[in-house]
């Protein structure tokens, strides 16, 4: 068989013993590019040189034996992967297996015939080769699926803050509304300690948890003045119609449950399931306790803004009733002391579009 020299696979024999080396490189010049190295250390030596395809390794030679060098070749990184076949005088039962434990693939006894080395370094070599292409082919296949994360990844985002737009675009004197609840939502979950990938859940049911309001008639959205009952309760639907809207989405988080839950209350007077305590969902919890806080604090078509302190007043008044202690505390904590600001302050029409969510960058 002929080969081009570059592509012809390069073995280095270690032995000390001269007859040994000149047996092995006649067995394997046909098909192989061959490098020698009478001892162990000038063996380590040639691999920091340059890198065999496979290495033929005695066990017994001076200064140092074939276990430590093949010891010494599975510990480095750059080496670990070339495959070490010993090929020894030694037959004792405990020399084999102790081969294999210090990371050899295989394991030859002298006096070896020729056909049976080249066949097991064939072998041997084709196994790393089909190796080296899957480790190559995984380098590709993960880069590939990073990109497409990302990319899915910003269509989400996109979609979302779509979705949050198009319902808040019938109700101007909210826009915005969602997005500064989203941000203040995930301010509070970091203060509570919550994941990274919680945090994320609550940004997005944060953004989205007012989308059933898409079929809550304008009139009553945009009304100046108190609301009539019948009216309110037509404004309640809002948390089911979001459910409804966002069920089908298929994502790792309970987006519509949340949705679903953001009325709920800790003594069950919320709606629309009377759900109490722990039966609610702790993201719920946290975007009730964030969307109370925002609604208070800013103007309404039924009256002016209130203002953070009696917005943060009437948290602390309603604390472990109706809402949450925990995201209560980290609420106020995070207005008294770190100075918590909107950032979201603008309205979201689409030609002022705030930033990205900075809340979600650590
Ligand atoms: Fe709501
Ligand atoms: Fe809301």
């Amino acid at each position: 068989m002929m080969h081009n020299n570059s592509k012809r696979p390069l073995v280095l024999i270690v032995d000390d013993n001269p007859t040994n080396i000149d047996l092995l490189v006649n067995t394997l010049k046909a098909d192989c590019r061959l490098g020698i190295a009478k001892n162990g250390p000038k063996a380590l030596a040639y691999v920091g040189e340059q890198l065999p395809d496979l290495i033929l390794l005695d066990i017994m030679m001076p200064d140092m034996n074939g276990y430590e060098v093949c010891t010494r070749l599975k510990e480095d990184p750059r080496t670990r992967d070339i495959p070490v076949i010993f090929i020894t005088a030694l037959v004792e039962p405990a020399h084999k297996t102790r081969g294999f434990e210090v990371g050899a693939v295989d394991y030859i006894t002298k006096p070896f015939h020729a056909g049976e080395v080249r066949a097991r370094v064939k072998t041997h070599l084709a196994l790393k080769r089909m190796n080296e292409e899957l480790n190559a082919q995984n380098i590709v296949l993960e880069k590939k699926v990073a990109e497409k994360t990302a990319e899915l990844e910003e269509m989400l985002q996109a979609t979302i803050r779509a979705m949050a737009l198009t319902s808040e675009v019938r109700d101007p004197y909210t826009a915005g509304h969602q997005q500064r609840v989203a941000e203040l939502a995930c301010a509070i979950a970091r203060k509570i300690g919550f994941s990274k990938d919680r945090i994320r859940a609550i940004h997005f049911a944060g953004l989205l948890h007012d989308i059933g309001k898409i079929r809550v008639p304008v009139s009553i959205l945009n009304r100046p003045g108190k609301l009539l009952e019948a009216e309110f309760d037509l404004i309640r639907v809002h948390s089911q119609t979001g459910y409804d809207i966002l069920k089908h989405i298929h994502s790792p988080w309970p987006l519509a449950e949340i949705v679903l839950q953001h009325h709920e209350r800790l003594d069950g007077s919320g709606y629309p399931m009377g759900l109490k305590e722990d039966a609610i969902l702790p993201e719920a919890k946290i975007i009730a306790v964030a969307d109370a806080m925002e609604a208070e604090s800013s103007f309404r078509p039924y009256r002016p803004a209130l203002g953070i302190d009696h917005a943060l007043a009437e948290l602390i008044s309603k604390r472990g009733v109706l809402f949450d202690p925990h995201a209560v505390d980290a609420c106020v904590a995070l207005f008294k002391e770190e100075n918590f600001q909107f950032v979201a302050g603008r309205p979201t029409i689409l030609e002022n579009l705030p930033d990205a969510d900075l809340s979600l960058q650590e």
